[in-house]
């Protein structure tokens, strides 16, 4: 790969037991190559620790039953705040650390990947470039045909009542270049999946 995205293959493979959760084996591969676009706008950002967090970001989903993922972490009363989506923040950086460690990275960077994937999905405001950066590609898969077709059965919605919903709250998009991408998903995803009659 030209852009060197092959230097986190060991780390893939390590993580792949934990991928097997939650379609993260979808979810985290879109979101990694949505990473490395955004990148290309960003080359003052630590590539290492956006494409790492971002490739780990969501493995601590593996430590919790589907069932109350789907009950409490997308369909409860608030569910960006409900306990699951915490554990799967503090379980990811469990996990994320092992196989940091297992595959030879310093200390240095695990410390500055678990500070992201800690808090990822609960923390209100990004704390950095390399926070904005994973958060924006984390919610690409939202406006994506693959993602929605996922997301809208974990949400108990139709495709085009969850993209609806995704499209009002374009805005939360932390670069221009992530809104960017969004919109143009959005608009190949309403065309795919015939919006205008479905
Ligand atoms: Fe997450
Ligand atoms: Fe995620």
């Amino acid at each position: 790969m030209s852009n060197n995205a092959a230097r986190y293959d060991e780390v893939w493979r390590a993580a792949e037991p934990y991928m097997r959760a939650r379609k993260n084996d979808i979810h985290v591969p879109l979101a990694f190559h949505w990473t490395l676009q955004l990148l290309e706008h960003y080359p003052q950002a630590n590539r290492d620790v956006c494409l790492l967090a971002i490739l780990l970001h969501d493995i601590g989903w593996w430590a919790i039953d589907m069932e109350d993922i789907i009950q409490q972490g997308f369909r409860g009363e608030n569910p960006l705040q409900s306990d699951v989506r915490y554990r799967h923040e503090v379980e990811g950086v469990r996990f994320g650390t092992e196989v940091l460690r297992k595959t030879g990275w310093s200390e240095e960077i695990i410390a500055q990947v678990c500070e992201i994937i800690d808090g990822h999905d609960t923390r209100k405001e990004p704390r950095h470039l390399n926070d904005r950066i994973v958060r924006d590609a984390d919610k690409m898969w939202r406006y994506n045909v693959t993602g929605i077709a996922i997301a809208a059965d974990w949400f108990g919605k139709t495709p085009h009542a969850y993209a609806a919903d995704m499209e009002s709250k374009v805005a939360w998009f932390e670069t221009p270049e992530g809104r960017a991408i969004a919109e143009k998903e959005l608009a190949v995803t309403k065309k795919a999946l015939m919006f205008h009659v479905l």
